[in-house]
C-alpha cells in the first residue's frame, strides 16, 4: 500500500484549516511547555521546502520528546487547527522518517532559492571589481572569492527575520552592493570604501550561524555575533596583502563594526564617516524592505493587515489585489 498517497501528501503551503494531515515534514524548533493541569505539551514548527507551520504535541509529550531532534524528519498524523488567525498542525502520532519509507523524498526538505547563486555570486565580485582601481582591494576581492565563496553563496541572510533561506545572504549583500555603487555616485563618496564595507558587511554570519539541519547559532556566533567575526575575516584576508595602508584598513573595519547604526543594536562605535553612515542606511533599507515583502506575501489574517511584526514595531498594509497577484 502506498503510504503517502497524492489524497495524504500535503505541502505546507496547501494545508487548510480542518483538513487530516498524514505527511513527512522536517522539524525546525521544539519548546516543552506547562499546560495548566501543570503536565506538559510540545510546541513544535515543522517545514519543507514550500513553508513553515506551527504545531502542537497535547499528549504524550515526554514520550514524543525522546523521539524529537531539530533537523530530522518525521512521520506525523493530525489535522489542521486555527489558533490566533493562523493554521497549525494538532499532532495525533508522529514518528521519524525511516529509510524504508518508500514515498519519502528528501527533496521535499531543501529550500532552494529562486535563483542561480554561482551566477549571482559572479555578478555581485564582477560588481565589486569593477568599481575598484586600488590593487589591494581587487585582491581582497579575489581572497575573499577564493576563500569564502562557497559558504557565502549559499548562506542565510538571516536565522529567522529577513534573507532567511539559502542564498538570502547573497542575495542581500548583492542588492545592496547596486545601491551602494548609486549612492556613492550620487553624495560623490569614496565608492571603493563603501564597495568593500558592503562586501564584508555581514561576512561573518557564515560564522554566526549554522544553516543545517537547522538555522542555529553557533558559540562564536552567540559569544562573539557577526559583526567583530566579519572584522576578524577582514583582517585575516587584508594581513596577507603586502603594503595595504592602515588608514584604509582602519576606514573599512570601522564600516564592518558600525553598520548596526546604534551601540544598542550591536555595533561598538556609531557610524562616523559618510561611508559608514551610508553602509548602515542601505543595509537597513534592504532588510526593511525585504521583511515587508515577505510579510506581506506569507501573511494568513486573510484582512486588511498583517499580524503586528515586532522587527518593524507595526502592522502592515496588504493589498489584495498584489497579494493574489504574487502568489
Ligand atoms: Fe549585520
Ligand atoms: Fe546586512
Amino acid at each position: 500500500m502506498n503510504l503517502f498517497d497524492s489524497q495524504t501528501k500535503k505541502f505546507i503551503k496547501d494545508l487548510q484549516v480542518g483538513q487530516q494531515v498524514d505527511a513527512y515534514y522536517k522539524l525546525q524548533a521544539l519548546d516543552k511547555r506547562l499546560k495548566k493541569d501543570g503536565t506538559s505539551f510540545l510546541a513544535i514548527e515543522l517545514m519543507d521546502k514550500t513553508g513553515k507551520i506551527p504545531a502542537k504535541i497535547w499528549e504524550n509529550a515526554e514520550a514524543s520528546l525522546k523521539i524529537l531532534k531539530p533537523g530530522n524528519v518525521y512521520r506525523l498524523k493530525g489535522y489542521v487547527n486555527e489558533y490566533m488567525n493562523k493554521k497549525e498542525i494538532k499532532v495525533d502520532s508522529i514518528r521519524p522518517a525511516s529509510t524504508s519509507d518508500k514515498d519519502f523524498d528528501a527533496g521535499d526538505f531543501q529550500e532552494t532559492c529562486n535563483f542561480d547563486a554561482g551566477d549571482m555570486f559572479g555578478r555581485l565580485i564582477d560588481a565589486a571589481k569593477s568599481n575598484l582601481d586600488k590593487p589591494y582591494l581587487l585582491q581582497l576581492v579575489d581572497g575573499f572569492a577564493a576563500a569564502y565563496g562557497d559558504k557565502f553563496k549559499t548562506h542565510y541572510g538571516a536565522q529567522k527575520i529577513h534573507h532567511a533561506y539559502l542564498g538570502g545572504l547573497l542575495e542581500h549583500t548583492y542588492s545592496m552592493m547596486q545601491l551602494a555603487v548609486f549612492i556613492a555616485g550620487h553624495y560623490k563618496l569614496d565608492k571603493e570604501l563603501l564597495v568593500i564595507g558592503t562586501l564584508f558587511h555581514d561576512v561573518g554570519k557564515i560564522y554566526e550561524f549554522t544553516i543545517t539541519p537547522v538555522p542555529q547559532a553557533t558559540m562564536q556566533g552567540g559569544l562573539v555575533g557577526h559583526i567583530v567575526l566579519g572584522n576578524a575575516i577582514f583582517l585575516e584576508l587584508k594581513n596577507k596583502i603586502q603594503g595595504f595602508p592602515e588608514e584604509l584598513s582602519c576606514k573599512i573595519q570601522h564600516l564592518i563594526i558600525s553598520h548596526h547604526g546604534e551601540k544598542e543594536f550591536g555595533s561598538p562605535e556609531l557610524p562616523m564617516i559618510p561611508e559608514a553612515y551610508a553602509l548602515h542606511v542601505i543595509d537597513l533599507l534592504d532588510s526593511r524592505v525585504k521583511i515587508m515583502e515577505e510579510a506581506i506575501k506569507n501573511s494568513e489574517t486573510g484582512g486588511l493587515f498583517t499580524d503586528y511584526i515586532h522587527a518593524l514595531s507595526r502592522r502592515l498594509y496588504v493589498e489584495k489585489g498584489e497579494k493574489e497577484g504574487k502568489g
